[in-house]
């Protein structure tokens, strides 16, 4: 299948991905690259990988409605079967979700439906949560609430932010493509 990241950050979750495709641990195609927000490094990433980038400013719309009609089209064009969100830090609106509906998943740095929204992470350590872990899911309206596809988990013990999210971190880089085959084998 033919697939788009979208991503508005660092892009390390792409890069995993890309490199599992390289690496024939993942059979699909990314087609296309896709930021809210031009400068981020994951731009930079797929440039470096030889893949087809696009950034837009939702700012520049004047509704979430216009600008994922615009994204539709785009990823209609292509042949773009899957969206597969990588530190896309916006909701989907019902645009998207009714073209790509079950064709959307997530990444979530929290054992949800512990820890929604934003710095789950950070969520998880100032809770003084005993576990912390990684959840792929399917994307629904609401936020990190879709249905889950797979979990992993550990324990927190005595360690630091730090080393949490290098763990957390770890754990998204081989869940998320093995996840993805999984789906795409279906
Ligand atoms: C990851 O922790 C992912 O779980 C969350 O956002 C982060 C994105 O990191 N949704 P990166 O941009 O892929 O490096």
């Amino acid at each position: 299948p033919k697939f788009a990241v979208f991503a508005s950050g660092n892009g390390s979750n792409f890069q995993a991905i890309a490199d599992a495709i390289g690496d024939g641990i993942l059979q699909a195609e990314i087609v296309l690259v896709v930021s809210d927000k031009p400068q981020a490094y994951v731009i930079e990433r797929a440039r470096s990988m030889g893949v087809a980038s696009f950034s837009f400013i939702p700012s520049e719309f004047d509704s979430k409605q216009l600008y994922e009609q615009m994204l539709k089209e785009k990823l209609q064009e292509l042949g773009i079967d899957w969206i597969v969100l990588a530190g896309y830090m916006r909701l989907i609106g019902p645009v998207l979700l009714t073209a790509y509906e079950k064709r959307i998943v997530n990444i979530h740095p929290s054992v949800l439906p512990a820890f929604p929204g934003k710095d789950a992470i950070g969520q998880t350590m100032a809770a003084g949560a005993e576990t912390a872990g990684v959840t792929v899911h399917y994307v629904d309206a609401g936020m990190d609430t879709g249905m889950i596809i797979t979990q992993q988990s550990f324990a927190v013990l005595e360690r630091g932010r730090e080393e949490v999210e290098q763990q957390i971190h770890q754990i998204e880089r081989e869940l998320y493509p093995a996840a993805l085959q999984q789906l795409f084998d279906q």
